[in-house]
């Protein structure tokens, strides 16, 4: 009988829940998205996060449940997200797990949300029938963090990597915003709406076929660090952008025309094109080219100087087009591989928690009622 974790994710603005087997098959996988709650506000806010949260908990729970074919009885084990992310929002789904596992006499389990991002590659991989060999070099890259790590494994191989414990080095992270961070800021400048990066994704993709091909005629300078040559930088790019549209007050007009379109739930990429001119179109090229240059650069020089071959990418921006392609077009040429979840196990979702409490489970490293919520929770 395949041992069946019932997952659940509340970290930020994603209510979500998941079951799944023996740390590698996905049973079912229900996301509750709060996007439109935080919409115009441009950002989570943090007040509206929890609230939702305590709204949707008990229904997504039981939609898990329902797909999975399961009640919850058949649960063998619970996996709450403890951290990082924000604490409100934390402790809706952990404390809804803690009372369910408490009162089914199950095991809980406490799962780091970034640890959930690095199983969602594996997720993926297990899918496909080709697994990363570790160790790697780990590129987590979302709305609240880019980290980089040296990703190994201990224990339990004869079982898998499911069951094995993961081991984190951290080489490297950013200074300042998050890349995720980064788009959405550039999307509220330009009237993009919020979340920036799907939109933004799309849009810099059409400056080829309207712009003149040069894939964004703006040049951003990259970030220079000094010390540690893995960390990243993406605060300079965001106010380049804001710079530029300061010299540029032709392009207002159209900024304010999309922010109205927004405003009347216009909002995909479909409906902001034709309010887009090529001039922005060609800046969002630029700024996506220099973020994703900088992510792929840094993460493949430091899996060059680690003599590792594998390169594993996730979190929410991991979905984006132009980065997966350039990586995928890097480490041909460099004989890696690179691996990343599907789109939709990029952003955050509670399958990733579930898998990465298989391993937890198989370890016996189980949380007890004194679990609590640890915001600013590392993974190395
Ligand atoms: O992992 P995630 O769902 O939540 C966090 O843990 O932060 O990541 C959300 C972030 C947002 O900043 C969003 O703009 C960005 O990921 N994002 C993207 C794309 N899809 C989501 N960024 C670039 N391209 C995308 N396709
Ligand atoms: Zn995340």
């Amino acid at each position: 009988m395949p041992i069946r974790i019932l997952g659940i994710e509340s970290s930020c603005d994603e209510t979500a829940a998941a079951v799944v087997a023996d740390g590698r098959t996905i049973l079912s996988n229900v996301i509750s998205s709060q996007v439109d709650v935080h919409r115009k506000y441009g950002g989570v806010v943090p007040e509206l996060a929890s609230r939702e949260h305590l709204r949707k908990i008990v229904p997504v729970v039981r939609e898990a449940l329902d797909r999975a074919g399961m009640g919850l009885h058949d649960v063998d084990a619970f996996a709450v997200t403890s951290g990082p992310g924000l604490v409100g929002s934390l402790l809706v789904g952990l404390t809804y797990g803690k009372v369910l596992a408490a009162s089914l006499g199950k095991p809980l389990l406490a799962i780091n949300h970034l640890e959930g991002h690095v199983r969602a590659v594996f997720l993926e991989a297990y899918r496909n029938g080709n697994e990363p060999r570790l160790p790697g070099v780990c590129l987590i890259v979302s709305g609240g963090h880019t980290v980089l790590y040296e990703l190994g494994s201990e224990g339990r191989h004869g079982q898998g990597t499911a069951a094995a414990n993961l081991v984190y080095r951290k080489i490297g992270q950013t200074r300042d915003d998050a890349a995720g961070e980064a788009y959405d800021k550039v999307a509220r400048l330009l009237g993009l709406g919020y979340p920036g990066g799907p939109v933004i994704d799309v849009l810099a993709a059409k400056a080829n076929e309207v712009g003149d091909g040069s894939r964004g005629n703006v040049r951003f300078a990259h970030a220079k660090m000094r010390g540690n040559r893995y960390d990243f930088s993406f605060s300079g790019i965001k106010t380049a952008v804001l710079y530029y549209l300061r010299s540029h007050p032709e392009l207002a007009p159209e900024i304010a025309r999309r922010r109205e379109a927004i405003e009347a739930g216009k909002r995909s990429a479909a409906d902001l094109l034709p309010l887009t001119t090529p001039a922005t179109l060609e800046l969002l090229a630029s700024f996506q080219r220099t973020v994703v240059d900088e992510l792929v650069g840094r993460t493949l020089d430091a899996a060059d100087e680690s003599a590792v071959r594998c390169v594993l990418v996730s979190g929410g921006v991991a979905a984006n087009a132009e980065l997966r392609v350039t990586f995928e077009r890097e480490v041909e040429r460099r004989g890696f591989e690179v691996f990343f979840p599907s789109r939709a196990l990029s952003t955050d979702n509670a399958a990733m928690i579930a898998a990465a409490g298989y391993a937890k489970l198989v370890a016996g490293e189980l949380a007890n009622g004194t679990l609590n919520a640890e915001p600013v929770l590392q993974l190395a």
